[in-house]
């Protein structure tokens, strides 16, 4: 009898969707702005160093997100071969990145802590050529970033927008940013990046 005069009142039924909806987006949202745990680094994790941070762009540019995820899902097979058999990623891991690069396709393996796992070298022969280590790779070469150099021209505007967004960065490590990338092949920045992902957790 209720249900009836409810779907018959069109004013009604307006104001109780409305309250069901609002209700409803308030129990999802409220505990996320309350919660503070999520927004705390994991410890140990450091903002990304300047040539990290240029490394990451070279990352974005080349769409290695495309195949690789960064997020390794709290699953017994996915923590054995991504996480050394005991880490998986957590919120805390993530709270300077902007945007987070989790990635949504595995055409390659998780890189979330790949950081520490191959030497530089093998890094640097990868990707000027991956079949030359892996030969059945299907990852594509990235020689050009053998030879382009980082001018460093916006490394600091980057880190300033980043530090409105909640990440420390002093006022000296901006500053010093344009030096510490300048000259600097591209190439090595992507590696001091990938070098670092998940060293914090190992
Ligand atoms: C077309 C898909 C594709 C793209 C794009 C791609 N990769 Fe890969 N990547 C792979 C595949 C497949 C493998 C596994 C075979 C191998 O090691 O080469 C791999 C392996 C890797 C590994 C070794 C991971 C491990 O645990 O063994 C690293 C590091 C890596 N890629 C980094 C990158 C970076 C950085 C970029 C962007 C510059 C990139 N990849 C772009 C497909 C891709």
């Amino acid at each position: 009898m209720q249900h009836e005069k409810v779907e018959k009142n069109l004013g009604l039924m307006i104001v109780l969707v409305v309250f069901a909806i609002s209700f409803g987006g308030l129990v999802e949202i409220v505990p996320l702005i309350a919660a503070d745990r999520e927004r705390q680094p994991a410890e140990g994790l450091e903002p990304f160093t300047a040539l990290q941070l240029e490394g990451r762009d070279i990352y974005i540019r080349e769409g290695c997100h495309v195949c690789h995820t960064q997020m390794v899902r709290p699953l017994r097979a996915e923590v054995e071969r991504y996480g050394s058999g005991r880490h998986f990623s957590t919120t805390e891991d993530f709270v300077y990145d902007h945007p987070f690069l989790w990635g949504s396709k595995r055409t390659g393996p998780d890189l979330a802590m790949v950081g520490g796992r191959y030497s530089d070298e093998w890094h640097r022969a990868h990707f000027y050529n991956p079949r030359d280590v892996v030969p059945e790779s299907n990852m594509p070469s990235y020689e050009w970033l053998f030879e382009r150099e980082l001018d460093g021209s916006q490394t600091a505007q980057k880190m300033t927008a980043l530090r409105r967004l909640g990440v420390p960065y002093t006022d000296e490590q901006i500053a010093a940013a344009a030096d510490e990338v300048r000259g600097v092949r591209e190439v090595d920045a992507l590696i001091a990046y990938v070098q670092n992902l998940g060293t914090w957790k190992q």
